[in-house]
């Protein structure tokens, strides 16, 4: 089954002479179940896809299907529940409120809406328990270290049973150790909450714990790299696509300047 399926999209910023065109006839799907990395160089497009993914913005044209759904075509009463049902976030700020527990802030966006949901406490558990943060639950983020504040983020974002997790350099402000110990744990909720995770990044070795990477380049499909033996070699296939992404545009740019 198609999780993401996004057809022609174009993103255009600016307008006339000053016109900036952050996608250009980006098309790919993701289907059910895969962890994919979104790679590609500075200003290739991959925040603004992002932000598509996650109903920020708009597109100027072409479409974003998630979860079987068109989102252009939803009211915003029926975007407020995509986004609260099917979409997890781990963003790079990791926008913890200071004043709540660690099981608080887990919880908050299952409680915006009332009812609260009747699993919720077994829900809460069972994540916090997947994720290593069962004895943490009572305390404040400012007494976690970084990769345990990045940990319940992503056990926020994986709570309500989402159909797709969005992340955005979920390690960059991680050291090495603890970005090895969130991709574990996301490599975790990915086979065990059977949850569908695209993540940008543009790190190659944050990248290969990844089954599928797409590479884009100025805002359009430049390549794709799937994993087929150990991680190791899929991280050697991703630095060696990484060359040639940034040599062709190397080798563009050496010979516009003769
Ligand atoms: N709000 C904006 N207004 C104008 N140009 C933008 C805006 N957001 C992004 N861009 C431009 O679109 C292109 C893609 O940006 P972005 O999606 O942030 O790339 P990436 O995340 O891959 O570095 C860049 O050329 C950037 O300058
Ligand atoms: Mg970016």
């Amino acid at each position: 089954m198609r999780v993401v399926r996004v057809e022609h999209l174009s993103k255009i910023y600016g307008h006339r002479f000053n016109r900036v065109a952050a996608l250009n006839d980006l098309s790919f799907g993701i289907d059910a179940g895969e962890f994919v990395g979104i790679m590609g160089p500075s200003g290739a497009g991959k925040s603004t896809l992002l932000n598509l993914l996650a109903t920020i913005d708009t597109p100027t044209s072409g479409s974003v299907w998630v979860a079987g759904a068109e989102l252009a075509t939803m009211s915003e009463s029926a975007m407020a529940a995509y986004r609260r049902e099917q979409l997890g976030f781990i963003f790079q700020e990791f926008n913890l409120l200071p004043d709540l527990t660690v099981a608080d802030n887990i919880t908050l966006p299952q409680t915006f809406v009332p009812p609260r949901p009747k699993d919720l406490d077994a829900r809460l558990a069972h994540i916090a328990d997947t994720l290593g943060l069962t004895r943490l639950l009572g305390r404040y983020p400012d007494q976690l270290s970084a990769g345990q504040r990045q940990r319940v983020t992503a056990a926020r974002a994986v709570l309500g049973k989402p159909s797709l997790i969005l992340a955005d350099e979920p390690t960059g402000s991680l050291d090495s150790m603890a970005a090895t110990e969130l991709l574990q744990y996301l490599t975790k909720l990915n086979l065990e909450e059977d949850v569908t995770i695209l993540m940008v990044t543009h790190d190659a070795f944050t990248a290969s714990f990844c089954n599928r990477i797409i590479f884009i380049r100025d805002g359009a499909y430049f390549a794709e790299v799937t994993r087929r033996g150990s991680r190791q070699q899929f991280f050697n296939s991703i630095i060696d696509m990484e060359a040639t992404i940034n040599g062709g545009g190397r080798h563009r740019a050496a010979v516009d300047r003769t």
